[in-house]
């Protein structure tokens, strides 16, 4: 008998379905890997098991009972709990303080003692590893994940699911979450994790079901998939999974000179040190580097938005320190940052796509009322050309998947046709056709003459897409190589802070 049961689940928003009788299972002791492309409904269906939406029609049952959620209070009585991509904790209180939470309020008479005794024990039963005193605040995306888990462990969860946990994830981070996920299914768990990066569903998961518009494509073991098998059963036909490099074609005169570029924080901590490199037209300079380690910086100072910066920064001729942002973006320098969290910067969840093409601030107005059939034109190019699942443009972007709202971000700043396009994180959640989509639309920017410098957290993608690549570590670089020449492990001892001579 199968720990978590969900047949014939149907689930409609207005005129979408999300949800056309989908169909899984897990069982205690595996792990089940939901894959599909973006808004192929998979966040709907473990949104249904974790009692947030209401199916419109199929069943669900836990060990053998069918079961009805009307709240995540539901779902988590019956032993279900979820992992938000949106962490749910108070910043200001610590670990334990977050983990009680809710039990605190109901019995406000509970010692500390005895809740952290209860907690050291759930973590050793399942192998993690957390500091209980630890404010929120203080803490890595790494670790605020793992009080998510530790808070559901503690409210009785015995199926776990993981909405894109590792997105947000450096290479480390995933490893570790990997590892505790291993030894909870040890421990009996049931585990669903959703993740877009083919090769983290081939180490993880015992099996696979793979939805496709909104239906199961199928469901198969792990051990006798691949990537090639995977991705043809999510769009349903083989696709390449190769990356271009077309040949860069350098201007003659770099277009931007960054010399000495250091950034320190309000404290003092220097973020940035000292770092100098050219950037052609026509070339795409790729950026490594563990999340956080300068990269950040690096984006803001170039676009105008750090002001604790010294050294120089020059964009065809002109030194763009002390200009804003808003001049320096008239000058053709465009930035876009995928954030963690997608809805954190620059786009308004609240307002239509439309709104928030015009929100960039398109040179849209007439006089004193901005035209909004302009805006309206804009936005619909924007979603043709970039392929973005939406019913109208008039639809609140909220309410599109996680990867079509990246596609809206994204689109949005290639439109302003920029000279210099800094790009970071541009695949941050994307399925892998919309991956490729991408890293094809960036070659073109390069094909064109843009200049490219393209900050990425896959090496693999980095050593494929760059023409040259930075490494960067704890705000230094460690060299500049060739992504031709270069193995992997030797980039990535780099990006732990070996420089480029001590290597190979
Ligand atoms: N609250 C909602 N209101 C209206 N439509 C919704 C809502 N939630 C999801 N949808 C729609 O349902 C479909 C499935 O969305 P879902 O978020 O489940 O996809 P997903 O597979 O998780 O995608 P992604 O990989 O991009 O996260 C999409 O077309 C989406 O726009
Ligand atoms: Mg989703």
């Amino acid at each position: 008998m199968a720990c978590v049961e969900m047949r014939g689940i149907t689930k409609r928003f207005g005129a979408v379905l999300a949800n056309d009788a989908v169909s899984i299972t897990v069982d205690r002791g595996e792990i089940l890997s939901l894959l599909g492309e973006n808004g192929s409904g998979k966040s709907t269906l473990v949104n249904i098991l974790a009692g947030l939406y209401a199916p419109d029609a199929g069943t669900l049952s836990i060990d053998g009972r069918e079961c009805r959620f009307r709240s995540p209070r539901d779902a988590i009585a019956a032993g279900v709990g979820m992992v938000h991509q949106h962490f749910m904790l108070v910043p200001v209180l610590r670990a334990w303080e977050n983990i009680c939470l809710g039990e605190r309020a109901k019995s406000p008479f509970l010692q500390k003692k005895a809740i952290c005794r209860k907690i050291d024990g759930i973590a050793k039963k399942f192998g993690i590893a957390i500091n209980l005193e630890k404010k929120i605040y203080d803490m890595s995306v790494g670790e605020k994940q793992t009080v998510e888990i530790v808070k559901m462990l503690y409210r009785g969860a015995q199926t776990l699911i993981l909405d894109e946990p590792t997105a947000v994830l450096t290479p480390q981070e995933t490893e570790t979450l990997f590892a505790m996920l291993r030894f909870m299914r040890g421990a009996g768990c049931a585990i669903i994790i959703i993740t877009h990066k083919l090769a983290e569903v081939l180490a993880i998961s015992d099996r696979i079901t793979v939805l496709r518009r909104g239906r199961t494509a199928g469901t198969v073991r792990a051990a006798e998939a691949t990537a090639r098998s995977l991705s043809a059963m999510m769009v349903g036909e083989s696709i390449s999974l190769e990356i271009d490099r077309p040949p860069p074609r350098p201007s003659e005169a770099p277009m931007l000179r960054v010399r000495g570029l250091s950034v320190t924080s309000r404290e003092g901590t220097p973020l940035l040190r000292s770092l100098s490199f050219d950037l052609s037209g026509g070339e795409l300079l790729g950026v490594a580097g563990l999340a956080g380690n300068g990269q950040k910086e690096l984006c803001e100072a170039i676009a105008g938005l750090q002001k604790r910066f010294s050294g120089s920064v020059t964009f065809l001729g002109e030194e763009l320190a002390g200009l804003s942002p808003r001049a320096i973006r008239r000058r053709g320098v465009c930035l876009s940052f995928i954030p963690e969290d997608r809805l954190g910067m620059g786009l308004v969840g609240g307002m239509s796509v439309t709104d928030n093409v015009l929100l960039r601030g398109y040179d849209l107005s007439a006089g004193p009322l901005v035209d909004r059939a302009r805006a309206r034109e804009a936005a619909e190019r924007i979603v043709k050309k970039y392929d973005i699942a939406t019913p109208t443009v008039n639809h609140m972007v909220r309410k599109l998947s996680g990867g079509n709202i990246q596609k809206v971000l994204l689109g949005r700043e290639l439109e302003t046709r920029p000279r210099l396009l800094i790009t970071a994180y541009p695949v941050r959640g994307l399925d892998v056709g919309a991956s490729y989509a991408i890293y094809h639309l960036i070659n073109a920017q390069k094909a064109a003459g843009v200049a490219v410098l393209f900050i990425g957290e896959d090496l693999d993608v980095l050593l494929a897409l760059s023409d040259r690549l930075l490494i960067l570590c704890e705000g230094a670089a460690m060299g500049i190589v060739d992504p031709r020449a270069v193995t992997k492990e030797d980039v990535g001892l780099m990006m732990l802070g070996r420089k480029e001579a001590a290597c190979g």
